[in-house]
């Protein structure tokens, strides 16, 4: 049979396969490897995945890849993006090497509200120019999708330019993008003092409005999610906002996320569960009764070691107890100007092998399919099975546990998307 593009020769075919479902506890150290494998694509999807010998014997095409024995891997999935945004915070950055703490930075007006300021300023051109910039830099790491939050804008002609900023990015790059509508980010300066009245505004006016877009977006009639996200913590939105906030989003028909236990345990991950959260994001200050909990529950928990580390600390979430629970967990680089500039999921994993002790195969796992599940994207996304998106990454090097064994360099040699290769190191 024809096909468009047949990928063979490849030493370690990584397919991350999950059977429609998240992994949890043993499939998490399985990678579903063939040796010696290829792929088929059609149509710019997975069309046969298995043996080469099986493989070249039923499919042929004009368009034939020779991996030369490298790996193959599915494209990563980036779960927890920040990446519309205008300027940086290099200050900031020396600022906590000398020692200043990230929420003593917010609550002095610093932190995202100085992001915050630069995003309302700048224009749709601008952001759309900027956050191509950093999307360019992920496809060079290996990502093919991610989710892009809302919540430098805080105010409601802002975050409705970032999300018109998102749906150009998707239109215009070769990474798939998920929208989260985060205006409960944190407390804008008009709103010092009167959190609530900012949260009566988000639930009146921001998410009516975000989802009056959603539904004439091109993310709709494609058939992409739309999620709105919280971040329940001290200084931004306590437990009892963040459910105001949460119910009018699904009320209205989002899908709905939160970041929680970043810092402070406020309750925030028993809460989001069961509000039927796609995803509970940094849980660190996560308890055992909620570890207990997300283990029973379909909620996919994403952890982001590289906050962690740009912080310089040495204490990270416990995904390790996370897994050993029953937990599906994701993994995601949180890329911001802030809290993680960090365009790499293979860095993250490198974190996490580290830090977190996950082992080379539940890292990879947890950057692909899992993540994948963590933004609702989990049939289409994340693996390479018949069916899905035809989205990989060629590695060069002759086992996929190179992929977190070394840091700070770049494996990606190519990358094929929707069954389109991009060349990216020659
Ligand atoms: O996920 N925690 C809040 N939001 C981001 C940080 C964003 C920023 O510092 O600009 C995070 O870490
Ligand atoms: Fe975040």
């Amino acid at each position: 049979m024809r096909s468009d593009l047949i990928i063979t020769n490849i030493g370690q075919l990584v397919t991350c396969a999950s059977g429609g479902k998240p992994k949890r506890g043993d499939a998490m150290r399985d990678v579903g490897l063939i040796e010696n494998g290829a792929v088929a694509i059609s149509n710019g999807k997975f069309f046969a995945v298995g043996k080469a010998d099986d493989i070249l014997r039923e499919y042929s095409s004009d368009n034939v890849i020779d991996a030369e024995g490298k790996v193959v891997c599915p494209g990563f999935v980036d779960p927890h993006t920040h990446i519309v945004f205008a300027g940086d915070r290099l200050d900031e950055f020396e600022l906590k090497i000398k020692g200043a703490d990230y929420l003593e930075i917010l609550a002095n007006g610093g932190g995202i509200i100085s992001t915050v300021s630069k995003t309302r300023d700048a224009t749709f051109e601008e952001l759309v120019e900027q956050g191509r910039k950093r999307l360019d830099k992920m496809l060079v790491c290996g990502t093919t999708a991610c989710e892009i939050k809302t919540g430098y804008g805080l105010d409601t002609a802002t975050e409705l330019k970032m999300l018109r900023v998102i749906e150009e990015l998707d239109k215009t790059h070769t990474i798939d993008i998920v929208p989260t509508f985060l205006a409960a980010h944190a407390v804008p300066p008009e709103f010092q003092g009167n959190t609530d009245g900012y949260v009566d505004l988000i639930c009146s006016e921001m998410l009516p409005q975000a989802r009056a877009w959603y539904e004439a977006s091109h993310f709709a009639a494609n058939g992409t999610p739309f999620f709105a996200d919280v971040f329940c913590e001290k200084n931004a939105f306590d437990l009892i906002q963040a459910r105001r906030v949460l119910e009018a989003a699904k009320q209205l028909g989002f899908g709905v996320k939160a970041h929680v236990d970043q810092f402070t345990n406020l309750g925030g991950s028993s809460f989001a569960i069961d509000e039927n959260a796609v995803s509970i994001d940094h849980l660190d200050a996560i308890s055992d009764e909620e570890i207990a909990k997300l283990s029973l529950s379909e909620t996919i928990g994403i952890v982001i070691p590289t906050e962690n580390f740009n912080a310089g600390k040495t204490k990270f979430a416990d995904a390790r107890r996370m897994i050993d629970a029953g937990c599906a967990i994701a993994l995601s680089t949180d890329y911001n100007p802030g809290s993680a500039p960090c365009p790499s999921q293979s860095m993250a994993m490198a974190i996490t092998c580290r830090y977190q002790k996950l082992l080379p195969n539940e890292a990879l796992n947890a950057a692909t399919i899992n993540a994948a599940f963590g933004i609702g994207l989990g049939q289409t996304h994340g693996s390479i099975e018949v069916g899905k998106s035809a989205d990989l990454a060629i590695l060069d090097c002759d086992d996929y546990r190179l992929l977190t064994y070394e840091f700070g360099g770049n494996l990606v040699e190519t990358v094929t998307k929707d069954g389109k290769t991009i060349k990216l190191i020659f």
